[in-house]
């Protein structure tokens, strides 16, 4: 590996693979997108071409097969990643791979003793860490600037569903969007979670409830610290993209509010308003999303440990099967009863 430049395969170029695969060409001057692959090999060719990719390819196995090319970034649908997780670090590739890791926990645990044994780096793609407000957040609390921390409120909301395709493989609202939440509740109280009780319901559109799942969620969760926290999340905010956060703790709180295309005020005789927030993830994050890859590049060349693990990609995954066993079962759930039916698989 060269000192200044990261060699890199992208794996998938549909949205997030595209948004990365730009921000390696205009914003991260450390790294170079050697070959990007997408089994619809059109997808491949149109990133190739758009983003100045020397390479494409239907099929990954050709970027494991390049020795020349240091890292993958797994941006494929998510039923994919544990098993090229498996197969990239048995090739000895570095690791950036997109949320969530499996949709399972023995498929994760086996890609992550994978990565272990072949000794590479993996870091999953929880982008909001590296959002400016939500890490001043974290820092209040690391600080003690408010003191103790009791309650904690999440609101994430989508402007609209993804299409019902999308919704079949994605593993359902608690494993592919509420997973941001759960991993934003760790990351802001410093803390793990024990019980986790959740209401939910397709009230948006049936279809949704007839693909199997629900598209408006309320979740309650109790932390190892003491913080009783919520997760709101809706697919459909009429108004767009809504990203907030409120944290209270014993000597004060502190306020997230959503970020807008700017800063203006219009005042009539009639109301005070401003324009909606910025649409939605890709307006959004994507400060978080090109800080991500920054630091996971930087972790690679430097030899550095990651900002975000394997095992901070598995724990939103329990939380995320405990939250559906509690929606089915209607009743609070402990962490430790989703690891347990781990354990006792035959
Ligand atoms: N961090 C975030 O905020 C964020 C946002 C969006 C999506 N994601 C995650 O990224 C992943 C992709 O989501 P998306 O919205 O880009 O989906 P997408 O459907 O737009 O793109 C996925 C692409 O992967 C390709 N693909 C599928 N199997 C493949 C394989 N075996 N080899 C190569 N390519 C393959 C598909 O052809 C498709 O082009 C999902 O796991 C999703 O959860 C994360």
């Amino acid at each position: 590996m060269s000192a200044r430049s990261l060699e890199l395969g992208i794996i998938g170029a549909g949205r997030i693979g595209q948004l990365h695969a730009e921000h390696f060409r205009r914003r991260i001057p450390s790294a170079e997108v050697a070959m990007v692959a997408d089994v619809a090999e059109g997808m491949a060719r149109a990133c190739a071409a758009r983003y100045n990719i020397p390479a494409f390819t239907p099929d990954y196995h050709d970027i494991l097969e390049r020795r020349d090319i240091d890292a993958v970034v797994i941006c494929s649908s998510t039923d994919t990643h544990a098993r090229i997780i498996e197969e990239a670090a048995a090739a000895g590739k570095h690791i950036f791979c997109e949320k969530p890791i499996a949709l399972d926990l023995p498929s994760i645990d086996r890609a992550l003793a994978a990565v272990r044994e072949a000794r590479v780096k993996l870091q999953i793609g929880f982008n909001r860490r590296f959002d400016a407000s939500f890490r001043r957040v974290r820092q209040v609390i690391e600080q003690g600037e408010i003191g103790r921390p009791h309650l904690l409120h999440i609101t994430s909301y989508d402007p609209a569903p993804p299409p019902l395709a999308y919704i079949r493989v994605s593993g359902g609202l608690f494993l592919d969007m509420m997973i941001h939440d759960f991993d934003m509740a760790r990351f802001l109280t410093g803390s793990e979670a024990e019980e986790v009780f959740a209401l939910a319901d397709a009230l948006i559109d049936p279809a949704i409830g007839e693909a199997g799942d629900v598209d408006t969620a309320i979740v309650t969760l109790r932390f190892m610290n003491g913080v009783i926290a919520t997760i709101s999340n809706s697919r459909q905010a009429s108004y767009g993209y809504d990203q907030r956060v409120e944290l209270l703790g014993s000597k004060g709180a502190i306020a997230i509010d959503n970020n807008y295309p700017n800063t203006a005020i219009i005042s009539d005789a009639r109301s005070v308003r401003r324009d909606v927030p910025l649409h939605f993830f890709t307006e959004r994050y994507n400060e978080s999303f090109v800080a991500e890859m920054t630091a996971f590049v930087e972790a690679v060349l430097h030899d550095a440990p990651v900002p975000v693990t394997g095992y901070d990609g598995r724990v939103p995954v329990v939380m995320a099967l405990a939250a559906k066993k509690s929606l089915l079962e209607h009743r609070p759930v402990r962490l430790h009863e989703v690891e347990q039916a781990v354990e006792d698989m035959p």
